[in-house]
């Protein structure tokens, strides 16, 4: 939501719901998720890809990378769009599965599948499983062929190329868990195609998160090309291979100062650059594929929280920061504590004329890292009671929560046409007792 999203009262509005009435209705913290939003992004995402390689004549498939935010409601959203669904790990299986997706449609990935989730991911029929090590290859041939199946694989593989730092110039002897290097991919490849249950039918390749320009991915592209061209023989002759995987990463703006590329600009700028890498080659463009996660749900979600406390602190110079305490914290939202991400927040249940305070919004649990916002402006007569919206939440915030402090982890409600909805239900201290082995059901109390 922007700040043109409030009602005539000055109270903000997120799918046509103002933030009292989600907030009276379901308490804080509180993630919302606005499902037209997610809805539209997912086919934005799907148009953009399938666009950019119809243009080539070529097919696109787009995956949505369950693990930014997955519950079965937004699985049907983004299948409803078109979207496939890559999940990294059996839960994340059982939730597209419970949501109904066609096994088909559903890649697997993961550095370290166990046995039980490679033998899960071969019975249901997944599309496709991305094998990331030696071991796994030979577990996985001797799942699938126990299992009587032929799965079609991927082969993760690690171009080297660091998208974070646009160290393009890093060699592949990057120092990271995932993928073949580029020099072991060819000898992985045959292993695959030596086995009887594996089908090799492409190459994966993910490069980082939150990524914001296309040459990172160009530059990637380039290399997996390279070596696909080199897994082709130089020929066509090689019908097994046919897809190249390039994962997700497209980046989202969370405050003013960030200008992600349109994922349309993007998209062709990746397609492109693998079109003109085959054509250098002389070989016929395979299939693309790709999985982003972020950028189809992350702009959707708005935290809610109440503000409890406010204190001001002296600092050097004669300033003051104010420290504006909310119900939540590092527990809902890791990421500033994790990657010192940065977020906005607004005052969403009022609108004030008071003059504009720098301020800190922090969580409630005892580490002075637990940062929701870093430095915000608000209304310097903000106050307990009130209500604070952190846009861009919808992505690695409710799939990176945890119940540290024993707080319960909140409810997800979806928003859509003036109406609200619970997806996730809200845990409740019972929920968090009722795992404690040394409490007797008859003992608890809260
Ligand atoms: N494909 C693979 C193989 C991935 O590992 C990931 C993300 C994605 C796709 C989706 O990437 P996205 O489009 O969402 O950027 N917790 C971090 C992000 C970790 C991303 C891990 N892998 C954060 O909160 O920024």
């Amino acid at each position: 939501p922007t700040d043109a999203a409030r009602d005539a009262t000055g109270e903000l509005v997120v799918g046509g719901v103002t933030a009292s009435a989600l907030a009276r209705d379901y308490g804080t913290p509180l993630y919302v998720l606005d499902e037209d939003d997610v809805r539209s992004h997912a086919a934005r995402a799907r148009d953009a890809f399938t666009a950019a390689a119809a243009r080539h004549r070529v097919a696109a498939r787009v995956y949505y990378a369950g693990k930014a935010f997955l519950s079965t409601e937004v699985v049907r959203w983004v299948t409803d769009a078109g979207l496939a669904v890559d999940v990294a790990s059996g839960g994340e299986l059982a939730v597209a599965l419970a949501a109904g997706v066609d096994p088909a449609r559903i890649g697997v990935h993961g550095n370290n599948k166990s046995v039980a989730e490679l033998e899960q991911a071969v019975a249901v029929g997944v599309g496709s499983i991305v094998v990331d090590s030696f071991q796994e290859i030979e577990r996985l041939a001797a799942v699938a062929q126990a299992a009587g199946a032929v799965q079609p694989v991927l082969l993760r593989v690690n171009s080297g190329v660091h998208a974070e730092t646009h160290d393009f110039l890093a060699t592949a002897h990057e120092d990271q868990k995932f993928g073949f290097t580029l020099a072991d991919a060819a000898v992985a490849a045959a292993r695959v195609r030596a086995a009887a249950g594996l089908r090799l039918v492409g190459l994966h390749c993910h490069i980082g998160s939150q990524i914001f320009g296309t040459a990172g991915f160009a530059e990637s592209a380039a290399r997996i090309v390279g070596l696909y061209a080199d897994l082709q023989g130089g020929t066509d002759a090689a019908e097994d291979l046919q897809v190249l995987n390039l994962g997700g990463g497209f980046g989202i703006a969370y405050t003013r100062v960030d200008t992600p590329t349109a994922i349309e600009v993007l998209a062709d700028g990746i397609v492109d650059s693998v079109a003109a890498e085959c054509a250098a080659r002389g070989i016929r463009m395979p299939n693309l594929a790709f999985e982003p996660g972020r950028a189809i749900v992350g702009q959707a979600g708005v935290t809610l929280y109440t503000v409890g406390t406010t204190k001001a602190v002296a600092l050097e110079g004669g300033l003051e920061r104010l420290y504006v305490s909310v119900d939540g914290g590092m527990s809902d939202n890791a990421r500033p504590a994790l990657y010192g991400a940065q977020y906005s927040a607004r005052l969403a249940s009022r609108v004030s004329d008071a003059e504009p305070q720098l301020v800190r919004v922090v969580g409630k649990h005892c580490e002075s890292g637990d940062i929701v916002v870093d430095a915000e402006y608000l209304p310097a007569d903000v106050a307990p009671g009130d209500l604070l919206a952190v846009p861009a939440t919808g992505a690695y915030c409710f799939s990176l929560s945890s119940n540290y402090n024993f707080l319960p982890r909140p409810a997800v409600v979806a928003v859509r046409d003036g109406r609200s909805r619970v997806i996730v239900r809200g845990e409740t201290i019972d929920d968090l007792l009722a795992r404690d082995a040394g409490i007797l059901p008859t003992e608890r109390t809260a």
